[in-house]
């Protein structure tokens, strides 16, 4: 393996620079001619690729985004638009391929690895820790860090209020970012999209609380686990009390990365080239149980739907 290229698809995520930097730096000190492709596989699509140097990645470690910037790209999804991303690739003499995303990035990922001759490592970069094969994914943890800022500000206007507050939070179908936000800002209510929510339970302690004398309740709601107007109308209609509401919004797709994105993209880039230059397979890199990983694309992709219960059980008690 002599040249390799990195690319970024799919959402942004906080620490995508940073992995990308790494993914740069690591495989210049190993000797390798890295090239850089704009704009995720549309990029690659239509040639946008330039060689990379120490210097082409320097100042981003601090910045969301991601610089080489990113793209859906519908073309990819078919046979053509990959035969013609792999003739980019094969036109520089490009054998590997990194590729920072989400989960659609690494279905693309695995078709063009199978279909031609390159090989891919998969970094997983998207706010939502919605990859099974990974405890966590780049961008996760800056997008519950915001939140919690979030919440912080939330609690002290909502507290001298007497108000109830729901922040609604992203992560697409899972709920993880509510989850551990809600822990870490000690919030009354969690609702994810994993467990059904009792609507009659959260009235019914709204009220207690208020009767105990907590006038101020915070409820955090995950993106996909329904809608935010019909939950406060029914709370309003069940109880009398009306709910603030906040959609944090992109805001938590942006923003400086924490030093664990910094450090887990670090740890996640030097053994993405590793793989590359080794003669393991096409794989997705994760972190598990604080080992970094790498497992077979389709297995990887196939692993089953984690949901930490304790967790989930642990956030209701101490809420009580
Ligand atoms: P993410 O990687 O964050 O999950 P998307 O689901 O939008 O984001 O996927 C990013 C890109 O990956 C898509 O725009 C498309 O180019 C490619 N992609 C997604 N799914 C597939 C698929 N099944 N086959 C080939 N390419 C795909
Ligand atoms: O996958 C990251 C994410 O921010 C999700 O949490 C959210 O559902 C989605 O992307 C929003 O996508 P867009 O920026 O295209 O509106």
């Amino acid at each position: 393996m002599k040249k390799i290229a990195v690319l970024t698809s799919g959402g942004d995520a906080p620490g995508m620079n940073a992995a990308l930097r790494a993914v740069v730096r690591y495989a210049l000190y190993k000797g390798l001619d890295v090239y850089g492709v704009e704009r995720g596989y549309t990029g690659l699509i239509n040639g946008d690729i330039s060689r990379f140097n120490s210097r082409s990645v320097s100042d981003i470690i601090n910045r969301g985004g991601t610089m080489l910037k990113t793209s859906r790209c519908p073309e990819f999804i078919t046979e053509e638009g990959r035969r013609s991303a792999y003739e980019t690739l094969s036109a520089y003499g490009i054998t590997g391929l990194v590729v920072i995303g989400g989960d659609g990035s690494f279905r693309g990922a695995n078709a063009l690895a199978s279909e031609f001759d390159v090989k891919v490592a998969g970094i997983p970069g998207t706010i939502d820790n919605d990859l099974n094969y990974t405890d966590y994914t780049l961008g996760f943890d800056t997008a519950v860090n915001t939140a919690v800022s979030a919440i912080n500000n939330l609690r002290d206007t909502m507290g001298s209020h007497d108000r109830v507050s729901m922040l609604e939070v992203m992560g697409r179908g899972c709920g993880d970012i509510a989850l551990y936000a809600g822990i870490a800002g000690g919030a009354e209510y969690v609702i994810i999209p994993e467990v059904p929510y009792d609507l009659d339970g959260i009235c019914r302690d709204i009220k207690s609380s208020q009767k105990r004398g907590k006038t101020s309740n915070m409820i955090i709601l995950a993106e996909g686990a329904g809608n935010k107007d019909e939950i406060v109308a029914q709370i309003k209609e069940k109880t009398g009390v009306s709910v603030k509401t906040t959609t944090l919004g992109h805001i938590q797709r942006g923003g400086s990365p924490t030093q664990f994105d910094r450090v887990l993209a670090a740890r996640m880039a030097v053994k993405a080239v590793d793989l590359l230059c080794s003669e393991a397979e096409s794989s997705l890199i994760g972190i598990r149980h604080n080992e970094i990983t790498a497992d077979p694309i389709s297995v990887a992709l196939a692993m089953p739907k984690r949901f930490d219960e304790e967790l989930y059980s642990i956030a209701h008690i101490l809420s009580l």
